[in-house]
């Protein structure tokens, strides 16, 4: 009789005393036409399957936060934001297939002050980029018309709000850029206006960074501030580096804004030391670029549009004080690669190329008007001699540095200029 294993098995509970034997059999089985290797490819395909399907790679460092119990995300810096968030959320897919209709979630991004100029021209970026994002704007300076196109899309929302109120969101970044930064209004209407306005400055720098860097920690949301070169007011230093700690004047005119900035910088980097808030610091640079408002104060936006409508370029003191000028578009990829990065900062964003008054005035008789004239008027109180930001600190930690040079970046703005001007000469008044 030929003995199979299910016969053997069988004889075995008809006759134990035949249970030795069966066993040789079994072996001797085992070890005819190459079973014993089907019994270890056998054996090797069953540790694979359980390896990726039923228990797939958990990486010791996520299993030994399992372990722990609680997932902070402040203990996951290394792992990618978007995946941090994930985890954090209970969202996390510890391998394998993604179930069906689960895919990745996209980033949901805060910008405050989203419908003003930079905020607007971010919005864009994390938009393409397919975050989804919500703007959060009193439209003190902003304009509706700068977000326009976004207002069909699902993945836009837009919340009228004063930051410094608090407000309560669900959202995985803050880019934070809420504050009057236009010197305008510090010049506009004496006393009255400017004490006003500057109060709000303080409140808006002070109170409403409070605000938002409370709802970054309640949500473990990353906060990035939009901070300024004004912090290092008239600087004995040239060019700026981020070390330097700057020669701002506390009771001058501008003090509300250079000393405001001072303040969130420093609310910011207590939220991080404190109580572990992701934060992130930017200190911008003079910024121009299409949406920017007309007639803000800033030298730009004033050169062009005073170009554009045949009116004389003011040049405040004798035109030979210096500043950089950075295209937005090189700012809005600063602001993004800081927050994706993992330095806190503060970085310096801005173009290092570095004009004086009366040469970027020529550069914008070059581009709109060769007859366009200059006139001159007495300095305005604690104006900066010099500004030109060193940004080696950004081009090694963050690989970035500004790539649009102002006569590149100029003709752009000019074209957005030359058009609202056109189609609404009242737009921001006359100069
Ligand atoms: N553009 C530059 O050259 C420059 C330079 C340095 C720093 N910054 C900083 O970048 C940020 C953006 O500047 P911008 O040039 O786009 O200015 P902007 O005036 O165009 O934008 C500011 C936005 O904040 C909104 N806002 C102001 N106060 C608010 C409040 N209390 N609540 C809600 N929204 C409020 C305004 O309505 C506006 O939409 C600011 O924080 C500014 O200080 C800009």
């Amino acid at each position: 009789m030929n003995m199979t294993p299910e016969t053997i098995q069988h004889e075995e509970h008809i006759n134990p005393k035949r249970f030795s034997f069966s066993i040789k059999v079994s072996i001797r089985y085992m070890f005819q036409k190459q079973r014993l290797l089907f019994v270890f490819v056998g054996i090797a395909i069953a540790a694979l399957v359980s390896n990726v399907v039923v228990f797939p790679s958990t990486s010791s460092s996520q299993q030994s936060k399992h372990v722990s119990g609680s997932f902070r995300i402040a203990e996951l810096t290394s792992v990618p934001r978007r995946i941090a968030y994930e985890v954090h959320s209970g969202h996390v897919n510890v391998g394998g297939r993604i179930p069906v209709g689960l895919k990745p979630k996209s980033l949901r991004v805060l910008v405050t002050g989203g419908s003003g100029f930079v905020g607007s021209h971010l919005v864009d970026r994390l938009i393409a980029r397919g975050d989804s994002v919500i703007v959060v704007d009193n439209f003190f300076t902003g304009r509706k018309e700068n977000i326009l196109h976004h207002l069909k899309n699902p993945r836009f929302e837009l919340i009228r709000h004063d930051v410094v109120e608090p407000i309560m969101l669900e959202v995985d970044q803050i880019y934070h850029l809420a504050c009057p930064a236009s010197p305008v209004h510090y010049k506009y209407n004496p006393v009255k206006t400017i004490i006003s306005f500057l109060n709000r400055d303080h409140k808006t720098n002070v109170v409403g960074t409070m605000n938002m860097l409370g709802l970054a920690k309640r949500i473990n949301a990353r906060f990035l501030l939009t901070s300024t070169s004004e912090v290092y007011g008239d600087p004995l230093q040239h060019p700026q580096v981020e070390t330097y700690w700057g020669n701002v004047n506390p009771i001058g005119v501008r003090s509300c804004y250079d000393e405001g900035k001072r303040v969130a910088e420093t609310l910011t980097m207590d939220y991080h030391r404190g109580l572990n808030v992701e934060v992130r610091i930017a200190r911008i640079f003079n910024t121009y670029g299409p949406r920017m408002c007309l007639d803000d104060g800033r030298v730009v936006s004033n050169f062009v549009a005073q170009a554009l409508r045949k009116e004389p370029m003011t040049v405040y003191g004798d035109g030979k004080q210096t500043r950089s000028f950075q295209y937005v578009s090189d700012l809005v990829e600063g602001l993004m690669r800081l927050m994706e990065g993992e330095h806190v900062g503060p970085f310096n964003l801005g173009n290092p190329g570095e004009f004086t008054m009366l040469e970027l005035a020529k550069v914008v008789q070059d581009t709109i008007d060769s007859n366009a004239k200059i006139e001159f008027r007495p300095n305005t109180e604690d104006d900066p001699h010099m500004r030109k930001p060193d940004i080696s600190r950004a081009k090694e930690l963050l690989g970035w540095q500004p790539v649009v040079p102002l006569q590149e970046g100029l003709p752009m703005m000019v074209s957005d200029f030359r058009q609202r001007i056109i189609s609404n000469p009242k737009e921001g008044g006359s100069s």
